[in-house]
């Protein structure tokens, strides 16, 4: 088959960028890295990229088609060719690019060092020098979490990451997770206290990108949400993220709606929301807040009511209630019509991925940190 890419080419000693286009023929079952290795054997031995298994468990082909990370080895590019379509390959974004399609991973790695991602010692060793078995229910709380290949295409499309580049970052906080919710880590309460920190877990803007992104379904906006349940489990609700969750339970339960108005008042306190007050005035005359008196409540408050009295009764309180919500959705939606299943990888094998709006980011990809 035909194919054609453009790659956008850097090179970091003269600081110089060019996109370049490459046609050449590929077999009709060539990946991405294929083709890669095609136009770095036959047409430019000075393309740069990293690569290793071509089987997508070392982690290292992490780039952007399109403007939207993808293991290059995952991508089949039949369907690609066929449609005519010419895709524009850059570097990861939120990591500094070295050349071409190599980033520095040093960040990434320095984040990952900082949630200590290895079990810390304090567990009580079972008997007779036995194997320490945990429950399936365990296991399923960091089962998504440890299949994580340290790939970064979830950093790269980081929302937060962009606007503060210390966020310790979907990758390291889905590894602390896997390390909080084991039952044998001993400092589990230590790291919940370090990730819930400025730049940790409530930094997340919630963007769900990275979710979108992982190509192993590690979901990593739900291990941050895991973190959250049980940070906020163990008392650790200091931050206004937590106290933000807190009150969406509060208002749920007591009227069946989010009060968005009370928001800012219980999450910030009184006296900072007065100092939001000329914003908030200038909302409501714009329509864009619901008058405060007299409290809405909703018709069928209770049932949210006995919804939360049921959640509360069955006392799955942190991780191990998130996980159970999860699966719950995940029955829902395999058994009904027309429900989107869970686990679609974000590049079906043939097909392009996922786009959105992502305004000029496919084609600026920079020399910097993008
Ligand atoms: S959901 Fe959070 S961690 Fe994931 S990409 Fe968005 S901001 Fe980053
Ligand atoms: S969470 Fe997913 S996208 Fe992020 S590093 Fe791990 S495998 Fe890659
Ligand atoms: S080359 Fe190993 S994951 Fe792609």
């Amino acid at each position: 088959m035909q194919v054609a890419l453009k790659i956008w080419r850097y090179d970091g000693e003269t600081g110089e960028r060019a996109l370049r286009e490459y046609e050449f023929d590929a077999p009709e079952e060539a990946t991405l890295l294929d083709c890669l290795d095609i136009v770095k054997d036959r047409i430019d031995g000075s393309l740069s990229y990293r690569k290793s298994c071509r089987m997508m468990i070392c982690g290292s082909c992490g780039m952007r088609m399109d403007g939207a990370a993808v293991l290059a080895c995952k991508v089949r590019m039949y369907d690609v060719a066929q449609r005519g379509h010419v895709p524009v390959i850059s570097a990861m974004g939120n990591l500094p690019v070295v050349k071409d399609l190599v980033v520095d991973m040093q960040p990434f790695w320095d984040k990952f060092k900082a949630v200590k991602p290895y079990l810390q010692p304090g567990y009580i060793e079972p008997p007779d020098e036995r194997e320490h078995l945990i429950t399936q229910e365990r296991m399923n709380v960091v089962h998504k979490e440890a299949l994580c290949i340290n790939c970064g295409c979830c950093v790269s499309e980081c929302n937060s990451m962009e606007s503060d580049p210390e966020f310790l970052g979907p990758q390291a906080l889905a590894k602390g997770m896997r390390f909080v919710g084991d039952p044998r880590d001993g400092a589990k309460v230590e790291r919940l206290e370090a990730y819930s920190s400025e730049h940790g877990i409530w930094d997340c803007t919630r963007c769900y990108f990275c979710n979108e992104r992982c190509p192993k379904g590690v979901d990593p906006r739900d291990a941050i949400a895991k973190l959250g349940a049980e940070a906020m489990h163990e008392g650790i609700d200091r931050d206004m993220g937590a106290k933000h969750a807190k009150w969406f339970v509060t208002s749920a339960k007591t009227t069946g709606w989010l009060r968005e108005t009370e928001l800012v008042p219980k999450t910030q306190g009184i006296v900072s929301s007065i100092t939001q007050m000329k914003f908030a005035m200038s909302l409501a005359r714009r329509g864009k807040v619901p008058p405060p008196f007299p409290p809405h409540v909703a018709e069928d408050v209770v049932e949210a009511r006995r919804l939360h009295d049921i959640v509360k009764g069955q006392d799955r309180r942190g991780a191990l209630g998130h996980v159970q919500g999860e699966r719950a959705l995940g029955r829902i939606e395999h058994t009904e019509e027309g429900g989107t299943k869970r686990d679609v990888p974000e590049t079906t094998p043939g097909e392009p991925p996922v786009q959105r709006d992502l305004g000029d980011r496919a084609e600026t990809s920079k020399g910097g940190a993008a």
